[in-house]
């Protein structure tokens, strides 16, 4: 598998790594043993890195993936991230946004142990905090380098004013942002910011969370334990013509001979951007990930790029900005 490296770190990532939000439990529930299978298919299968988080599962996605690494002898790229803190004293789950030194310096030692790994090779800020200054942020983690227990520095879901203030307080290696067929808003300034700046570029969501699939009708709804179900991005009017997005693309596919469909060509689209260094792709079994994999290393072509843009331009409802709501600081906020 084509491997790119991120930012000017020394990690070379294959351009496909395995996402692990589903292992968590809060997409419809979770099987440990097939979220275990999954992460050894993909690194079976070639896959050289793993993106995890503290709070998918609140560790529980982390206790999985450092079993894995652990028992593979930790030949694995792992990246992690910190900053959505929760609370389960009332019964019920209340998470909110912190990036504030302390808290970072104890959600990274938490990781460490639910990995049972001394360090990670890439740890990322999951969300900007308004009121926390880059100075503070980024000091805390460049310490944590500097003692050992990261490797390389990111970002998530940060604007370019957020990036130009962690890069100037960095450095910064690495922005983690959803970018795929039916969100391409960073197209206009994060991308190139990255580009730029020389900081890597890691899409998470290339499958649209499981649209790009071609196995999701107009009718499809999902459980109340699953994100999904309260997701613009599935539940709004404009969820027929994403169907139907998914389903033209899936024609597009067919025509070019891409035996992993849809999923396979959104993917393709998603690395024709030379800043985006790897897309992590999310799975939450082995048989997915069989699937998944098949999609590295066939770039798309021109004539696929023209087909999929007369797709799009067929559909623009279906591209609207949905976000993931904006939420201030201290509201509910998983991904
Ligand atoms: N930084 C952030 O804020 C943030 C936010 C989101 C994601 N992420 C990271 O990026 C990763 C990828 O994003 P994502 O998991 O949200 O979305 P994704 O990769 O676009 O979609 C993954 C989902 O699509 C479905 N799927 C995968 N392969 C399939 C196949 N071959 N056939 C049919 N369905 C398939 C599975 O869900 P079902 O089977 O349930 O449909 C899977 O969980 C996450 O796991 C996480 O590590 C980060």
């Amino acid at each position: 598998m084509e491997r790119r490296r991120l930012g000017g770190t020394d990690l070379e990532l294959t351009t496909i790594g395995l996402g692990t939000w589903a292992f968590g439990g809060r997409w419809g529930g979770a099987d440990d043993s097939e979220s275990e299978a999954a992460c050894h298919a993909a690194l079976d299968a070639g896959v050289n890195w793993i993106d995890t988080a503290d709070i998918y599962g609140q560790g529980r996605a982390e206790r999985i993936v450092g079993r894995v690494v652990r028992e593979r002898g930790g030949d694995v790229i792992v990246a992690t991230k910190g900053g959505v803190a929760w609370d389960t004293s009332s019964g019920q789950l209340r998470i909110w946004r912190e990036a504030g030194a302390d808290y970072l310096r104890m959600a990274l030692d938490r990781s460490l142990q639910a990995l049972g790994l001394e360090r990670v090779d890439l740890y990322q800020v999951h969300w900007p905090v308004r009121g926390v200054a880059a100075e503070e942020t980024m000091g805390a983690l460049v310490e944590l380098k500097a003692a050992g227990k990261i490797g390389a520095i990111g970002v998530s879901n940060y604007d370019t004013a957020g990036l130009a203030a962690a890069a100037a307080a960095g450095p910064l290696d690495a922005f983690q942002v959803g970018y795929h067929l039916l969100r391409r808003d960073v197209e206009a300034a994060e991308l190139p910011w990255c580009r730029d700046h020389g900081v890597g570029v890691l899409a998470y969501g290339p499958l649209a969370h499981g649209l790009l699939t071609g196995k999701m009708t107009a009718q499809t709804t999902f459980p109340p334990t699953d994100w999904r179900s309260a997701s613009e991005l599935f539940a709004d009017d404009a969820f027929p013509d994403r169907v139907a997005v998914a389903d033209e693309l899936a024609a597009v596919a067919r025509e070019s001979g891409r035996v992993g469909g849809v999923a396979e060509l959104a993917v393709a689209w998603v690395l024709r951007r030379p800043e985006v260094t790897s897309a992590i792709v999310g799975a939450r079994h082995p048989g997915q990930v069989a699937e998944v994999v098949r999609m590295a290393d066939r770039p798309l072509s021109a004539d696929e790029d023209a087909a999929i843009a007369a797709v799009l331009a067929r559909h623009p409802g279906a591209s609207r900005h949905y976000g993931h709501g904006e939420p201030p600081d201290r509201e509910d906020v998983e991904g």
